[in-house]
């Protein structure tokens, strides 16, 4: 995932958010900075940013931050939102405050409502996130769906068939795999990521959506013990499942 890039001392700090390069240059001098236990007090030193330089790098007292090449998944709650277009909390305010002034800048791996609970992957990594977004990846997500009216009986064939066209819409959906729970709950699995999808997909029967949770991407689960709001970083063999093929 991550290249082994070289960087100044100061660049790598100023752009992991811990000040402007004056301010990281202040901190450096001060011997507030070390390397496999070794204070580095030459801003100018060149450093191999590598995955396993959280682990070795210390600065003010604390294990270095993640470098480029991070990838988290958050357990979004409901009523916060992934796009600064939208009034509210941003999802971006559950990660550690310097993680907002990154660079480069971690993004959301497509979005969620903001009515919408669950699994939300985030990367400062530009090729990772294209790769799980591109079509081309089949990446599925899984919906846990509570519904305000009981199932007609009808809907798992529907959203197999692959010709449902949403309204508004002209191409129709690609096929979508249900499971039902009960007659006001169900699990929907579908691997694009059209506006509103699940959502819309439940209209169209004439139904509504009353609660939605995304609890899986790829092979991926959300894990039991990570609760609304907070993340975990994602590690490699987080990363293969999320990127495993699924039918
Ligand atoms: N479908 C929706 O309707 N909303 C989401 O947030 C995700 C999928």
């Amino acid at each position: 995932m991550s290249k082994a890039p070289v960087l100044r001392l100061d660049r790598l700090l100023s752009n992991l958010g811990y000040g402007t390069r004056r301010e990281v240059q202040q901190l450096i001098w001060a011997g507030l900075v070390t390397l496999d236990g070794e204070v580095i007090d030459d801003s100018n030193q060149k450093i191999f940013v590598k995955g396993d330089l959280a682990a070795r790098m210390i600065v003010d007292g604390e294990l270095l931050d993640p470098p480029p090449g991070l990838a988290l998944m958050l357990n979004k709650p409901l009523g916060v939102t992934c796009s600064h277009k939208e009034l509210g909390p941003l999802v971006y305010a559950l990660l550690p405050e310097r993680w907002r002034r990154r660079e480069p800048a971690i993004s959301t791996v497509g979005r969620l409502d903001k009515d919408t609970s669950g699994l939300l992957l985030m990367t400062d990594d530009g090729a990772l996130l294209h790769k799980i977004i591109s079509p081309r990846s089949n990446v599925s997500k899984r919906y846990d769906v509570t519904l305000d009216r009981p199932l007609r009986g009808d809907e798992v064939k529907l959203f197999a068939a692959g010709t449902l066209i949403l309204e508004g819409e002209d191409k129709p959906l690609l096929p979508a795999q249900m499971e039902i729970v009960d007659g006001k709950h169900a699990y929907v699995t579908i691997s694009e990521g059209r506006y509103h999808q699940v959502r819309r997909m439940f209209a169209a029967t004439g139904n509504h959506v009353t609660a939605l949770h995304r609890d899986r991407v790829g092979g991926l689960q959300l894990p039991d013990d990570l609760k609304a709001g907070e993340y975990r970083i994602l590690n490699e063999a987080d990363l293969a499942l999320v990127l495993e093929a699924r039918a």
